[in-house]
């Protein structure tokens, strides 16, 4: 779908439908909303009035031939409460605006631009249009892939921005770096939603080779022998049970102007859990093909990145295994050494993600990286903890936690922080060895992150539970079930500003 801006005056688009907003409460008496009011009869007057329609967020009403306009459609969407107006609300509105217009099988609809109504929330014109192109693309994927038949149908050829008055150089940037980064997450999507049998470690270190071709990042894909030289025996441990040979992905993104910075991603990239020897229950076991979420983010954030330019270095490291209960898999009680040298007790093999991940963090280290930030589908615990809202962060250094946390908000994600002091170490104590991997009942993903942090030592270092947040269970009416393409956009916004 095309997205142009148009500035002038928004009744005399010929379009399918004109979509505007309202506030929850709100009453069309001035501005715009009057203004439609007025050339429609009275249409929002009537709706108010009723109660039919009141601005609540999510909420919508459609009228045909409102007349006074050459769109013929009006599409009204409620705006929520005045106070909370943001520019992700302007992603779910222009969202939810595309996936309702597609629906009604429309080819282009004009979405009256927020800072042309929504004066109060003072929204920058260029970050509201990336915000409203972001939420536009991102409604309209669709996880059906393998349909033959009733696939979602989209007629849908052009979205326009629409407002009477602006800064059209900033609205053009601002709808740039939107499709720049929504599709990158609808990349991450494609991949995450990936039956297994199709996304191998292989086929994502294809994947990301395709990437880096077609965006000009750097390609090294290390293979099991390579990995066995550099004593990364906690990823080989958990690739043993799979006939699917391991890979590390490394893509690597330069600056024009040499940078002293090298900020790593690290994405855990099981491309399905199993839980090995320790195996997990088959209900709801087919889920775990989205065990790749962090590493199918981490190659879409590059892809992003390679098109914005930041003045870094960035690095995207992806272990990439499969998990599986094969003849030579790794037994509970087993003893692994990994790459920094540390010994490693295997108590449970389903505590997979974080033996890949140990062993790609030293290996981001060994690179030259001077902040390391991971992200992993790591612990059912994290839902416990946050349900699927919040991504759950923690970190070795408050300041780095802190500028992670500010681009998710940039973003119009959401994280929340959980304590990482050392009383958790106890729990990851090892009788026979340095550490072992998993830290009981309590405190799970802070366990989890405990353990990764033991091979990070000093580099500013945060780390990403999105297990409760890869996967969207219920649909919403800007959102497809299925995968979310969660932090794509914070990790844009923490690389590139
Ligand atoms: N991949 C799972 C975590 C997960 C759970 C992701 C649910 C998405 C949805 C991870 O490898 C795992 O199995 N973790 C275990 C750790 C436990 C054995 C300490 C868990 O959370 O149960
Ligand atoms: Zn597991
Ligand atoms: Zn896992």
């Amino acid at each position: 779908m095309e997205i142009k801006a148009i500035l002038g005056n928004i009744y005399e688009i010929e379009c399918d439908a004109l979509v505007a907003g309202m506030f929850e409460g709100e009453k069309p008496e001035e501005g715009l909303l009057a203004e439609i009011d007025n050339r429609t009869g009275g249409v929002i007057a009537s709706l108010v009035e009723t109660g039919e329609f009141t601005g609540k967020s999510a909420e919508s009403a459609y009228i045909h031939n409102p007349g006074g306009m050459k769109a013929r459609r009006l599409l009204l969407l409620g705006a929520g409460k005045q106070e909370e107006f943001n520019t992700d609300s302007v992603r779910k509105m222009a969202g939810t605006a595309a996936r309702t217009m597609r629906g009604k099988k429309a080819r282009s609809f004009a979405f009256v631009h927020p800072p042309a109504w929504a004066a109060s929330a003072e929204l920058p014109i260029g970050e509201s249009a990336q915000a409203a192109t972001e939420g536009a693309l991102l409604s309209l994927f669709d996880p059906d892939k393998y349909h033959t038949s009733d696939k979602t149908e989209n007629h849908l050829e052009t979205m326009i921005l629409a407002a009477s008055n602006g800064d059209a150089d900033a609205l053009k940037s601002g709808v740039e770096r939107g499709r720049i980064i929504a599709e990158a997450a609808n990349f991450a999507r494609d991949v995450i939603n990936e039956p297994s049998n199709v996304m191998t470690p292989t086929e994502l270190a294809r994947k990301a080779g395709e990437t880096a071709k077609s965006y000009g990042l750097e390609l090294e894909v290390l293979e099991e022998a390579h990995m066995k030289d550099l004593g990364m025996g906690s990823l080989l441990g958990v690739a043993q049970g799979s006939a699917e040979p391991a890979k590390l992905i490394v893509l690597r993104y330069t600056p024009k102007a040499a940078s002293d910075e090298t900020i790593a991603i690290v994405g855990k990239g099981v491309t399905f859990d199993t839980g090995g020897i320790s195996i997990k229950a088959s209900d709801g076991m087919e889920k775990m093909k989205y065990d790749m979420a962090g590493g199918a983010t981490t190659i879409a954030a590059m892809r992003a990145i390679a098109q914005l330019k930041p003045a870094v270095n960035v690095l995207g490291v992806v272990p990439a295994v499969e998990n599986m209960p094969g003849g030579r898999a790794q037994r509970p009680g087993d003893v692994v050494r990994s790459m920094s040298g540390k010994t490693i007790e295997v108590i449970n093999t389903d505590a997979e993600g974080r033996l890949i991940l140990c062993d790609a963090i030293s290996y981001a280290r060994k690179l030259g990286a001077t902040k390391i930030v991971d992200l992993a589908t790591l612990t059912g615990a994290v839902s416990v903890a946050l349900g699927d809202v919040y991504v759950a962060i923690l970190g070795n250094n408050q300041e780095w936690i802190d500028e992670v946390i500010a681009a998710s908000k940039r973003a119009g994600e959401k994280l929340w922080q959980l304590p990482l002091t050392s009383e958790y170490r106890e729990q990851i104590k090892s009788e026979i060895a340095d550490i072992k991997n998993v830290g009981g009942r309590k405190a799970g993903t802070i366990t989890a992150a405990y353990f990764l942090r033991e091979f990070v030592d000093d580099v500013p270092w945060a780390h990403l539970d999105i297990a409760g947040t890869a996967w969207n269970e219920n649909g919403k009416p800007h959102l497809a079930v299925g995968p979310t393409g969660v932090c794509v956009r914070t990790l844009v916004s923490l690389v590139c500003g």
